[in-house]
């Protein structure tokens, strides 16, 4: 089989750029069969060195401060935009008039009109688009998919999609790009809500309208002294405002009639990742949590009342699960998330066909995003068109 190389580049060295440039070297391990060896060309961050360091690691062959470096490189095919939210428009639009397939990082951008920007000049340019809305490549989730699709727990009534962390729940977090209106747009709307829109469109079908309540909890925290990635601290820094919400509950009105309840929240104390859903129909239910990645909780039959839960371990039957472990019940962890969207990225790309999510799911899902807003401020329901 004759392997093809591409040229892909990552914009954006922080905890993301790093998780896709370690799925990039991973999917031929994982997917001989596509055919496609991704090759490492250039990477670009803005902080002095970090980029140089990603090269020597990685070995990316450029290391620049300048994106734009990028844009104009013949030898890249795809990239990766794993910037902060605010740089998502101006990169990817820019990018996708350069020719280049984007594989580029939930919310994009600050809100809908950002996304759609992007997405239309994907469209325009006719390059591939992948979001990173990971969880739904969980081969549990998949599986719930299909179960659902089956009828086998019959109607779908209502569900609940929960996304809690802690990591912003420190009073020395630091005052980083997330928790600015003009760096990271919406607070834990883009950060996890996002995700959570992607769930319940992806195992639910469309959302017609909603009402939602948000909340800042720590509205006060320190400023870096120096420059950061993830989540870093910065005891004894100059307090500045959170401009954007900790806090997100929102109730769901699905096109189908079913009905959902969504709440996130980045401060939650005692809580890490506790991200999952429970979707109930008219003969049982599926539940499912990403700290027990590759489980499921199904509820069928016909007993209606006191009818038992069992734990199904999803095996290599379900999703991609075969390309990583050949029997079920052998753990799988966030990065094999991550490597699962860059295959299927590398695969729209190598097949010139949407495969997995496009900038279409960024653009639902920063329209619900932008919706949730809208109803906290009006304290109504409010219909969520793209
Ligand atoms: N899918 C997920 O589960 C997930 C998880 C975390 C973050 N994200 C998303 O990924 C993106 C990045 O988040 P992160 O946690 O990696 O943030 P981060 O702060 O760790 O990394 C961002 C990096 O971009 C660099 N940068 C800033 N301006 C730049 C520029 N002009 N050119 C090049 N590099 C620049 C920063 O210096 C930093 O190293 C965000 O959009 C975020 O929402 C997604």
């Amino acid at each position: 089989m004759s392997v093809r190389t591409l040229g892909v580049a990552v914009v954006g060295f922080g905890w993301m750029g790093r998780v896709h440039t370690q799925a990039y070297t991973r999917v031929p391990h994982h997917f001989p069969h596509l055919g496609v060896r991704p090759k490492l060309v250039a990477v670009a961050e803005e902080v002095p060195g970090r980029a140089e360091e990603a090269a020597e690691r990685y070995g990316f062959g450029t290391a620049t401060r300048d994106w734009r470096e990028i844009a104009a490189d013949p030898r890249v095919d795809a990239v990766s935009v794993t910037a902060p939210n605010f740089l998502h428009r101006e990169i990817g639009v820019a990018l996708a008039e350069a020719g280049k397939h984007l594989w580029i990082e939930k919310p994009v951008g600050l809100d809908a009109s950002d996304a759609r920007a992007v997405a239309d000049a994907v469209a325009a340019a006719g390059v591939q688009g992948s979001v990173g809305f990971n969880y739904r490549n969980a081969p549990a989730v998949e599986a719930a998919r299909d179960l659902i699709a089956s009828g086998e727990i019959g109607t779908v009534t209502h569900a609940r999609v929960r996304l809690f962390s802690d990591y912003a729940a420190h009073p020395e977090g630091a005052l980083t790009w997330r928790y600015e209106r003009a760096r990271g747009g919406s607070g834990v709307l883009g950060d996890l809500a996002s995700h959570g829109v992607d769930l319940a469109r992806f195992l639910l079908g469309e959302i017609d309208a909603l009402t939602a309540d948000t909340a800042v909890f720590v509205p006060e925290r320190a400023r870096p002294a120096e420059a950061t990635a993830g989540h870093a601290r910065a005891a004894g820094g100059e307090p500045g405002p959170v401009e954007n919400e900790d806090y997100v509950s929102c109730l769901l009105r699905f096109a189908s009639g079913a009905r959902g309840v969504l709440e996130a929240c980045r401060v939650s104390v005692g809580e890490q990742n506790n991200y999952g859903f429970e979707v109930h129909g008219t003969r049982g239910a599926v539940f499912w949590d990403f700290r027990r990645m590759n489980e499921l909780g199904v509820s069928r039959g016909t007993a209606y009342q006191d009818q038992p839960v069992s734990t199904v371990y999803v095996g290599p039957g379900a999703g991609e699960y075969a390309a990583f472990q050949p029997g079920a019940a052998n753990a799988m962890g966030y990065d094999d998330l991550k490597v699962i969207e860059a295959y299927r990225f590398l695969r729209s790309v190598t097949e010139n066909t949407p495969y997995g999510t496009t900038l279409t799911d960024a653009v639902h899902s920063a329209a619900a995003l932008d919706a949730m807003l809208r109803s906290a401020e009006s304290g109504g329901w409010v219909s969520v068109r793209p």
